[in-house]
């Protein structure tokens, strides 16, 4: 009976205006492992964030990209062990649900021996969760900017600079991604797109480019957060905070609430304006400095 053992990255997407297309794997990780068990039904563990509320049943989203690989190469889905080991925080923005899909569809890959390719998985991927911005940088780490063309998933992957560090500041509250999503206006004008297009193809400049000058003003978006905003008590004072104490741009990780800020100096500075303005605001968060993840899914073991 085949095993597999591997951990995925959290992952931020957006970066301000690459709505449903920019993304950057960060160094914070679910480990999950999954056994074939022949003859037997699904049973799941799951340990750390989630272990109270994730269900352990056939909706449990691993299980469900498990028996889609399973599906798509015409194999019977046998018994499976499931174990996660969950360090993601839940419904905050940073790609849980695309990191417990990648891992599922990653693992289903191998047991299956279903020898699917990146844009095979990241295409199914898109299929389960709706967009690509965190499946892609989840499987594959580094600075990424995807799209769906016609229905497939194509990408780029980068490393951004060294240099370039990452602030997280994590509430105590959730915000589903349907809810933010359910917020946004369904068209815009012309303005709008022609606003966010430029924006967005400017953060990706400054990152290929290493030169971050204009990078706080091209994190500006007009397409979701300013309908965001309003659902993330004191969002507005964090990014202030974090702007004039040195932040190269600040932005809505994802769906939030989470918000994440970009540096070169000043981060233990920027950290901590981040967390007091959250907490002059009286809401509890963490704030921390996350490295950038490079590899995405990485096999921690297999048999
Ligand atoms: N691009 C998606 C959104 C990310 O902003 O809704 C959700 O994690």
């Amino acid at each position: 009976m085949k095993r597999i053992k591997l951990q995925v990255p959290a992952t931020t997407a957006n970066l301000g205006p690459g709505f449903d297309s920019l993304g950057l794997a960060l160094g914070l990780y679910n480990v999950l492992e999954v056994e074939e068990r022949a003859g037997e039904g699904l049973h799941i563990d799951i340990r750390g964030e989630g272990e109270e509320t994730l269900p352990r049943d056939e909706t449990n989203v691993v299980a469900v990209a498990l028996r889609r690989v399973y599906e798509r190469c015409g194999r019977p889905c046998p018994g499976l062990r499931i174990r996660q080991d969950n360090r993601i925080p839940l419904t905050r923005g940073l790609g849980s649900s695309a990191a417990a899909r990648v891992g599922g569809l990653a693992a289903g890959n191998y047991l299956a021996g279903a020898n699917l390719s990146a844009t095979e998985l990241l295409t199914l991927a898109t299929e389960l969760e709706g967009h690509p911005d965190n499946v892609v940088p989840a499987l594959v780490g580094g600075f990424t900017v995807s799209i769906l063309h016609e229905g497939q998933v194509a990408y780029l992957r980068t490393e951004p600079p060294a240099a370039l560090k990452a602030i997280l500041a994590v509430p105590d509250f959730e915000l589903s991604t349907e809810l933010a999503r359910s917020v946004l206006p369904k068209t815009y004008s012309r303005a709008e797109a022609v606003y966010n297009l430029g924006h967005a193809a400017l953060v990706v400049a400054c990152l290929l480019k290493g030169e971050f000058d204009l990078l706080p003003m091209a994190m500006e978006d007009r397409l979701h957060q300013p309908y965001r905003l309003p659902l993330i008590p004191g969002g507005p004072d964090v990014f202030r905070a974090a702007r004039e104490a040195g932040a190269l741009g600040a932005a809505i990780s994802g769906a939030g609430p989470a918000l994440l800020a970009l540096a070169v100096d000043h981060v233990e500075e920027i950290r901590a304006a981040m967390q007091s303005a959250w907490e002059s605001q009286g809401v509890v968060c963490q704030v921390h400095q996350v490295d950038v993840d490079t590899t995405g899914v990485q096999v921690l073991e297999q048999e």
